[in-house]
């Protein structure tokens, strides 16, 4: 069962809308049992929290339920296939990770067929529209993902 890990720095914007995303296209798809699917964070901050409330509050209304508690990274982690980040400084961190493969580790952005954004903006700091274009982003790049998983029938 492919094992599917979304990084970003604190686990409560970014990775929790991509992990439910994902989430969300593979049940649309009735892969549901197919992948093993979580989020974490290269940060412990936040550990134990749920998903940022104005990140929730913005998925719930375009019907996507987050539902992520946050964690940190950990080698736990090590049977992750592919392990998904949000941004170049979530790709050091996760790429200096003794016991993560590198070629394991991929920028969710990078199977984004349109923008020309390497990284998902940080939106922790901004407003709702920030909210909004982090779901667009994670929205049209998870669904591309999964297109890339089962053109290569890695599902
Ligand atoms: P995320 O956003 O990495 O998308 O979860 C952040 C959440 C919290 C903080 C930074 C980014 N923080 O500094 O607490």
């Amino acid at each position: 069962m492919p094992n599917i890990l979304f990084v970003c720095l604190g686990n409560i914007c970014r990775s929790p809308a991509a992990e439910a995303y994902f989430r969300h296209h593979v049940q649309e798809r009735g892969l549901d049992h197919v992948f093993c699917i979580d989020s974490a964070g290269t940060g412990g901050w936040h550990a134990g929290e749920p998903a940022d409330a104005r990140m929730r509050s913005a998925a719930q209304k375009r019907g996507v339920d987050i539902q992520s508690q946050a964690r940190q990274i950990a080698s736990s982690d090590a049977n992750a296939d592919l392990i998904v980040v949000m941004d170049k400084a979530n790709h050091k961190d996760v790429t200096d990770l003794p016991w993560v493969e590198p070629s394991r580790v991929r920028c969710l952005l990078e199977f984004h067929p349109e923008t020309s954004r390497t990284d998902v903006p940080d939106p922790y700091y901004d407003g709702a529209e920030a909210f909004d274009l982090v779901l667009d982003l994670v929205d049209t790049a998870t669904c591309a993902l999964l297109d890339y998983l089962e053109e290569r029938e890695l599902v």
